[in-house]
């Protein structure tokens, strides 16, 4: 008999230092808030989250290509891609005790402590959520950790640790679309490390300062482009099959959708059920002015629902933007697109320039409608300028020419690690026919995302002919996948230990393994044991990591 109990992140945290997924960063010095080490279990972990991530985005697709480019960039992509000017948290200060804090947080702040000061000035709303003390104005703090490249410690040589691995994609997308041979739509994909110098870092693992993303941009014609092409444009309403192969006449409102489905199929196949994370599409007056539309998939960790990864549809923004800063245009030249043009007639192609501005202002005026909270209507002077730049863009559409939009699926490897061992993390009170009760602490992995595949034990260590095949088949699955040797103790204690690493499978050779080479195969999550042998365990475990 088993009651289950979910426990809480101190509890997680506590195993998950005891069993080295994951430890304070530079500890013996007393650690550095907002950096975490992974262990040996924690580094496993990491390395099949990522690859997990790399075969279902990349490998298992022919319409995505790999990149993985430098931290430090030329300080211009971070100007270009407004990281410079606008990647920036309100910071305020306690006049009093001096902590430094998010001046968005401190509500957040006051609600997690356990002795709730009281303000200093009365009848403040806005006061220290540590000690009650005034806070001064907020100011924008921007995010960027700052060096210096080369030998001189000049302003003209500083550079930046990328906040985001996103923009290296966008400049060097010449270079991987003319590498790769592949047209648009295709996307780039890149996982590595990013750096935020984030005022707060909280929440375990949540927020970090140095921490990995799993970023793909996904290049697709402007729905323009396509209407040229195919003559109209798929969209939501047209309720397309987003689970069949993906279609060139598709607008960005399903290739948004779609991917949005996608990273849910991933969440689900590396060990997050559907139930467990909620869709959080941004309203219009919270998407940046750039963006269609955005997706939060979030997830109810211990501390709230919070951000798990985004999906934003971000328009021609970023390719833009790096062609004005660069001079380098970054349009693509789209033969199909040019032929279908050369069809149309003088009258098609003005009567197409007045329906692109016309819907060019509508969706303009909505979006900075939306931002101000009421109604925008633009001057003559900016309504020429729309009308100007639509003008330039279709007549560019027409010889085969333009700037692609973009999908960004974009995850947190820390994050997803963090949800994945909330997720899996479960205290089992047993209680065996004697009536005997026990906890049994349990890690649910998914067998493509756990750390250690498959423990191997002798039954009995001493009897040299189980200890030797014990050790054979350890050495043939060491080949394969990441194995465990364990001979200390009971074999229970053995089971319980692998339990907590959320080991799926326990092989335990016997004497009857001597006799027949088969052996036992105990089930993490239920418990159970089967005899197999050693072709039959193959097979079984082969199906449960093929993505
Ligand atoms: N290129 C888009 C981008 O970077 P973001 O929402 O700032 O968007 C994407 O970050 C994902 O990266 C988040 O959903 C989260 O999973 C992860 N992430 C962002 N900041 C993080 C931090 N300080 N610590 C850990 N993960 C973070």
């Amino acid at each position: 008999m088993a009651e289950e109990s979910k426990s809480s992140l101190d509890a997680l945290s506590a195993l998950c230092k005891r069993r080295g997924f994951i430890y304070h960063s530079s500890e013996i010095y007393g650690g550095m808030p907002g950096f975490w080490d992974y262990g040996p279990l924690g580094c496993e972990l990491k390395a099949n989250v990522k690859q997990a991530w790399w075969q279902f985005t990349v490998r298992g697709r022919e319409d995505v290509a790999g990149l993985d480019a430098t931290i430090i960039m030329h300080p211009k992509i971070w100007k270009a891609s407004g990281h410079l000017d606008t990647f920036a948290d309100p910071m305020t200060m306690c006049k009093d005790c001096k902590k430094l804090m998010r001046a968005d947080q401190v509500k957040d702040i006051y609600a997690d402590q356990k002795k709730k000061p009281q303000p200093k000035v009365a009848g403040s709303d806005f006061f220290c959520p540590y000690c009650g003390g005034e806070l001064t104005e907020p100011k924008p703090f921007n995010l960027m950790f700052k060096t210096v490249v080369g030998p001189i410690d000049d302003p003209s040589n500083v550079a930046y640790l990328r906040p985001e691995t996103a923009q290296a994609i966008f400049a060097q997308f010449l270079n991987v679309t003319a590498t790769s041979r592949m047209a648009v739509p295709y996307g780039i994909a890149q996982m590595g490390k990013s750096f935020r110098n984030e005022v707060t870092p909280r929440n375990y693992t949540f927020r970090s300062r140095e921490f990995e993303q799993m970023e793909l941009e996904f290049f697709i014609r402007p729905d323009e482009a396509v209407e040229l092409q195919y003559g109209h444009v798929v969209t939501l309403a047209d309720n397309p099959d987003l689970n069949g192969p993906v279609q060139d006449d598709w607008g960005w409102e399903v290739w948004h959708k779609y991917w949005v489905e996608q990273r849910k199929k991933f969440l689900n196949a590396v060990g997050l059920p559907t139930e467990k994370f909620v869709e959080y599409w941004q309203k219009p007056d919270e998407l940046a002015h750039y963006a269609r539309a955005c997706v939060d998939i979030e997830y109810d960790f211990p501390f709230g629902r919070q951000e798990l990864e985004g999906i934003a549809a971000r328009s021609d923004f970023d390719l833009s933007q790096h062609q004005l800063h660069s001079k380098v245009p970054q349009t693509v030249f789209d033969d199909p697109l040019k032929q279908a043009c050369k069809k149309l007639t003088d009258d098609d192609k003005a009567a197409f320039i007045a329906k692109t501005q016309a819907e060019w202002l509508d969706w303009k005026q909505k979006a900075a409608s939306a931002k101000a909270g009421k109604e925008v209507v633009f001057s003559d002077e900016e309504k020429a300028d729309i009308a100007a730049k639509a003008k330039v863009f279709c007549e560019n559409l027409f010889d085969g020419k333009y700037v692609p939009h973009v999908i960004e699926p974009s995850a947190g490897v820390d994050r997803l690690m963090l949800a994945l061992l909330c997720e899996a993390y479960e205290e089992q009170k047993l209680t065996d026919e004697k009536g005997k009760e026990d906890i049994r602490t349990v890690l649910h992995f998914n067998p493509k995302v756990a750390p250690v595949k498959v423990a191997i034990f002798p039954l009995i260590k001493k009897d040299e002919a189980q200890y030797k095949l014990a050790r054979d088949i350890f050495t043939k699955l060491q080949k394969k996948v990441n194995c465990q040797w364990d001979v200390s103790g009971a074999i229970g204690r053995r089971y319980r230990r692998q339990d907590e690493a959320g080991t799926p499978w326990c092989i335990t050779v016997d004497e009857q393994s001597t006799k027949d080479g088969t052996f036992t195969v105990r089930e993490r999550d239920s418990m159970e044991q089967r005899r197999m042998s050693y072709g039959e365990f193959l097979a079984m475990m082969y199906e449960a990591l093929e993505f």
